[in-house]
């Protein structure tokens, strides 16, 4: 079944004892990155959770609309049942004032008299958007000051990751990565698993890793490629953890007799 020469398993107790604390090391780490990527990555689109726009906004940056001008063009609250529609006039006032560079300067402007977007918001919206509304749902999302309604108010856009940032970061990953996954798939070529099963496993690492880091890079220009950068990873963590398990399996299962 197997044609190395060497299987792990003849080593002496005391040397697969050291291996087996080394590849447990080796599991512990990459627990700890997955833990690591979610936690720093998982508000970079301010939604909650880990989600396919923070790796979006990371590798390749995110452009998300105003969420305000997105209620106006729906024609909030009109839709609501026994709400008001706001009037024509202070809904292009408003989208008018949302489309201008000056959002803070003429928040609050007393030239504009009722037409001042502060004027128009208390009016028309703060009694469900305040925090002391009755409207359960508009009570979370309050518009009673400029800062309630600054960051409804303009677009925001996710920055990729700065180049020298990420070419730091792909040199310590590619090596340590790469280094580590190579003893790994060395080892798991070494145990009495079939052929087919360490060879897969070890193709699919590699395979994973390769596309992972590559896509990195190319994401940047083409969006496309971010589900690969998932998909390549999820492959790599998956196949790396099992043939991790396997070693270890294999390191301490009594011996086969020939
Ligand atoms: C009758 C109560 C009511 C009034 C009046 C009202 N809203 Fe709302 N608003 C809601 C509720 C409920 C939601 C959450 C459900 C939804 O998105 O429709 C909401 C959601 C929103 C959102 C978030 C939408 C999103 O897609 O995330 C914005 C922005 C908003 N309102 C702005 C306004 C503005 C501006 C006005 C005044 C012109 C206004 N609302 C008037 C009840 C109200």
């Amino acid at each position: 079944m197997t044609s190395s020469p060497l299987h792990l398993r003849s080593i002496a107790c005391t040397g697969r004892l050291a291996l087996t604390l080394l590849l447990l090391v080796v599991l512990g780490g990459f627990g700890a990155s997955a833990a690591y990527l979610v936690t720093h990555h998982e508000n970079r689109d301010e939604q909650p959770g880990f989600t396919m726009d923070d790796v979006r906004g990371h590798y390749h940056g995110v452009r998300t609309g105003s969420a305000l001008v997105a209620a106006l063009e729906r024609n909030h609250p009109a839709e609501i049942e026994g709400a008001t529609a706001l009037p024509e006039a202070q809904r292009s006032a408003l989208l008018a004032w949302l489309a201008g560079d000056r959002l803070s300067e003429t928040f609050d402007d007393l030239d504009l008299g009722d037409d001042a977007p502060a004027e128009v918001l208390a009016v028309s919206c703060l009694d469900c958007h305040s925090r002391a509304s009755e409207n359960a749902i508009g009570k979370t999302l309050p518009l009673e000051y400029w800062d309630d309604v600054e960051p409804l108010a303009s677009s925001k856009t996710i920055e990729p990751v700065d180049p020298k940032i990420l070419l730091a970061s792909t040199h310590t990953h590619a090596l340590a990565l790469g280094t580590t996954t190579l003893l790994v798939v060395l080892l798991m070529l070494l145990t009495r698993w079939p052929t087919r099963l360490r060879n897969g496993l070890a193709l699919l690492a590699s395979l994973g890793l390769f596309v992972d880091l590559g896509a990195w890079w190319i994401a940047r220009d083409v969006g496309s490629v971010i589900p690969v950068i998932v998909i390549g990873g999820t492959l790599f963590i998956v196949s790396t953890c099992m043939m991790l398990t396997l070693v270890i399996a294999d390191l301490w299962l009594p011996q086969r007799r020939a």
